[in-house]
């Protein structure tokens, strides 16, 4: 029989991501909005993007991403987080519908509502399901259809956002194996949480059938203050993160993997943590900014084309309305995206 570790960790076990087919390019916005090419690469890095096509929801997407985590595992889960910005519905959960579509049957399914910072807060969640003995194997799936909430008259916005899904599944193990999640750094400032926000809809102001002002469901966003907000914020806990980590630093990364919500706030926080561009993970060029679902789509598609490996060791980082962050490092496992 195995040694029972003093402590059980949440590590990570499978891997999986999913894009919806449609592609939106910089031109096709130019065709609706005052913008340009130019201008959308130059101060976001974004060239083409993916979006949900009428009717598809983030349950959708979600299910997708979950099974090819499944797969990824070669198992199941006897849980189910979903982070995401964009339920399905007000109410109920959409988890609980994800893991009966996928075949988990009667399993705790349940939402983590912490917008582009998500999936984090869904890491930190899964790892105290796993350490308090309630779960022992959680499939993690972080989803936003986006663009079903953006404006799409609103060229600050409409022009970063866009729409997928990634999953990991956790297994509970030693502190000590790669792929082990250990502290996840988490912060919120909801002082400032009408930087980022969606104004109707909750029970503050209900949906425009009586809302005051329609077009209150929009998704808002006050870009320039929100971009220096995430720069300080990304680096704050990513420094925590690595110390928590035991490392003599953040530039002790192999690899960087930030919330892709602008190439500039990406590259401003990684040059400030002393990390080289050769280290830095990106596909924000044809991803853009999928909100919550950003991370482990970057994290499936790296360690599909091999720029994230086994043994390397990875700097996470997020941040996103609330406001809320969060940051965590790890040694990245032996793990095949699906
Ligand atoms: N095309 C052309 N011009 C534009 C566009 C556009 N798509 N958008 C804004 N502009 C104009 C503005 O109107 C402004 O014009 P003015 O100078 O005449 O007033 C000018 O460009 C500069 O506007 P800024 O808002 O200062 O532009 P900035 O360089 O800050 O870029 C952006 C805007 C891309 C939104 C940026 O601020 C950003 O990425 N912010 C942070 C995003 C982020 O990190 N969000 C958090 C995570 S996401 C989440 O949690 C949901």
């Amino acid at each position: 029989m195995s040694a029972v570790p003093d402590r059980r960790a949440a590590v990570i076990a499978g891997l999986g991501c999913h894009l919806p087919p449609d592609v939106v390019t910089n031109d096709d916005l130019t065709r609706r909005l005052d913008t340009s090419d130019e201008w959308i690469r130059t101060r976001t890095g974004i060239a083409t993007r993916h979006v949900v096509a009428p009717g598809v929801a983030t349950s959708d997407l979600a299910v997708e991403a979950g099974r090819r985590a499944l797969d990824s595992a070669g198992g199941g889960a006897d849980a189910v987080v979903l982070a995401t910005t964009t339920p399905d519905r007000p109410c109920p959960a959409t988890a609980p519908d994800v893991a009966a579509r996928l075949g988990l049957g009667q399993v705790a399914a349940f939402d983590v509502s912490a917008v582009c910072s998500g999936f984090l807060y869904g890491l930190a969640t899964a790892a105290g399901l796993i350490a308090s003995g309630t779960a022992g194997r959680v499939l993690l799936i972080a989803a936003d259809a986006f663009t079903t909430i953006v404006d799409p008259a609103d060229r600050g916005t409409a022009v970063i956002f866009a729409d997928g899904a990634g999953a990991v599944v956790l297994r509970a193990g030693d502190p000590a194996e790669p792929g082990a999640v250990g502290r996840v750094v988490l912060g919120s400032d909801g002082a400032l949480s009408g930087l980022i926000e969606v104004p109707a809809g909750g029970s503050r102001q209900r949906s425009s059938r009586t809302a005051a002002a329609p077009g209150e469901e929009f998704f808002r966003m006050a870009g320039r203050e929100v971009y220096r907000q995430a720069v300080g914020h990304m680096v704050a806990s990513s420094r925590l993160a690595a110390e928590a980590a035991g490392w003599n630093g953040p530039g002790d990364a192999d690899r960087f993997a930030a919330h892709q919500a602008n190439a500039r706030i990406l590259g401003t926080a990684a040059g400030e943590l002393g990390i080289p561009p050769e280290r830095r993970l990106s596909n924000i060029e044809h991803v853009g900014n999928t909100g919550a679902a950003s991370l482990p789509v970057l994290l499936a598609q790296a360690a599909a084309e091999g720029t994230l490996a086994a043994g390397h060791l990875l700097l996470l980082t997020a941040f996103g309305g609330g406001l809320s962050w969060g940051a965590t490092a790890l040694v990245w496992p032996d793990v095949k995206p699906c």
